[in-house]
């Protein structure tokens, strides 16, 4: 590794092995495109401010994009570098001569590292987003053309109340309504532009900063260099709602991989996001469910990862942070991965329906109803709570049903029994009992799902916004007409 940019106070050369350990290259190359953005914006403040000329800052635009090209190409030997800054002045150097050596005028590679991650955070909330939209979608999806499928609902994984199947789907709906609100907010968080901190006490060179953050897309400027060198807190941020994504994804997988066994067959889930044994030749595995849960603890432990990196660190830069690129890179690449082959996943599961209502027929799913109906009849709740649990112990020991129960029967227990009752035990009536808005009652269900749709609208209309607050290298080179 022979282009290093800080050359001049360290006579010796680096130790091989110090040289392997301190780079970062292999990590950081996938930034190369937000450095180079934000290198030409930066070109073109140090030449509003006559660092760099008209004549060099056309060089210097040519070169980059020369740059982007070879990078994009392949053709550069990308072993040859400390990491994706030194990368792209040195290569800049090589193509446009003594020009790109201004480039780093009053920056430092503490406030170049920090932008980077920014551009880089920006985009994957976008990508986030879009994805947990669709996902979203595709849920509304399933609990518009499934209104009429009941479920038993579970609490300590033991059959609880009968819903609404649409109403189970809209619970994750909730759930990623959240993360979404999460995600713009972290957006906002983020936006600030960082550029003249330099290393940390600021620039020496009076930038038009507000230039570069109109350049650069950002919303305001970052206002501490000691605070922004050593901030990763968008980082954190970003890692946080992308463990909390993953939560809530490996929950939902979790109950598909319990519907989808053999002892439940709620659902069956297509043979295309499925895998097979190599022994045992009936198998039929859900794979992919079972590796988002698994992954959900590669992006938790990069939580934990990136809030360990920062505890206790001394303020402005450390080196210590070179290592959050592995931990934000890895959370984004997997939460990304998962959110998006969920949502196929989901666009193919079949619902079977005779093992539903299979299962809705054991288990006193109605029993709750029932203790309501004895209370809207007159009975106070613990004592209708009591004389059920009575009835239903009865029934688990002659082995019968509710239903199967004579209204005599049923008066020994309660007086306020009467032949309405047995229209109660009715599964559909457990349903349309439950009015209340963040009910199971179809009514509900079916406002819950519309102002569902309204949400997912208004954030696709929010996410077009925000594409536009991202800097497009292409776009920022245009400002020159190189
Ligand atoms: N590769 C470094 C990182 O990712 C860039 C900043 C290096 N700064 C320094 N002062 N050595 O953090």
């Amino acid at each position: 590794m022979g282009n290093k940019i800080w050359k001049g106070r360290i006579e010796k050369n680096t130790d091989k092995t110090v040289d392997k350990f301190t780079c970062s290259i292999d990590v950081d190359k996938s930034l190369y495109l937000y450095d180079l953005t934000g290198t030409a914006a930066y070109a073109i403040g140090l030449n509003k401010i006559g660092i760099i000329p008209d004549d060099e800052l056309k060089k210097i635009i040519y070169g980059l994009k020369t740059v982007k090209k070879n990078i994009e190409e392949g053709s550069i030997d990308t072993s040859l570098y400390e990491d994706i800054h030194s990368l792209v002045e040195s290569e800049l150097g090589k193509i446009i001569g003594d020009a790109g050596m201004k480039i780093h005028t009053g920056r430092s590679r503490n406030d170049q590292v920090v932008l980077d991650e920014k551009l880089f955070v920006k985009d994957a909330l976008i990508d986030i987003i879009s994805k947990i939209l669709a996902l979203q979608g595709n849920i509304l999806k399933i609990a518009e053309s499934k209104i009429d499928i009941i479920i038993p609902a579970y609490t300590h994984m033991q059959k609880a109340q009968p819903v609404l199947l649409s109403h189970y789907f809209l619970s994750f709906f909730k759930k990623f309504e959240r993360d979404t609100d999460n995600l713009f907010f972290n957006f906002e968080t983020c936006d600030y532009m960082p550029l003249g901190a330099a290393a940390c006490a600021g620039s020496g060179y009076k930038l038009d900063r507000k230039l570069l953050k109109e350049l650069l897309e950002f919303k305001d400027l970052d206002s501490n260099s000691m605070d922004i060198v050593g901030n990763r807190d968008f980082i954190i941020d970003f890692i946080y709602s992308c463990s909390k994504i993953m939560l809530h994804l490996s929950s939902l997988c979790e109950d598909l991989i319990i519907y989808n066994t053999s002892e439940f067959s709620f659902i069956e889930i297509d043979e295309d996001f499925c895998t097979g044994s190599s022994i045992m030749p009936q198998k039929k595995n859900p794979d992919v469910l079972e590796l988002i849960r698994g992954k959900s603890s590669l992006v938790i432990g990069s939580l934990m990862q990136s809030m360990i990196l920062l505890k206790g660190l001394p303020s402005t830069y450390n080196r210590d942070l070179q290592e959050d690129k592995k931990i934000l890179l890895g959370a984004y690449k997997e939460t990304s991965a998962s959110v998006e082959i969920f949502s196929k996943l989901l666009e193919k599961i079949k619902f079977n329906s005779i093992k539903i209502n299979n299962a809705l027929k054991e288990g006193f799913l109605e029993a709750t109803d029932i203790a309501d109906y004895l209370v809207k009849k007159g009975e106070s709740f613990r004592k209708a709570h009591n004389i059920v649990g009575k009835i239903v112990r009865f029934c688990i020991d002659k082995k019968i049903s509710f239903k199967d129960l004579e209204m005599e029967e049923l008066k020994n227990y309660s007086p306020y029994f009467e032949s309405d009752i047995h229209d109660m035990v009715e599964i559909h009536s457990c349903i349309s009992s439950k009015k209340v808005e963040c009910g199971t009652e179809k009514g509900q269900v079916i406002l819950n799902i519309e102002s569902g749709k309204k949400k997912i609208k208004d954030s696709w209309n929010k996410l077009k916004d925000l594409i536009k607050r991202t800097p497009k290298f292409e776009k920022i080179i245009k400002y020159i007409d190189a």
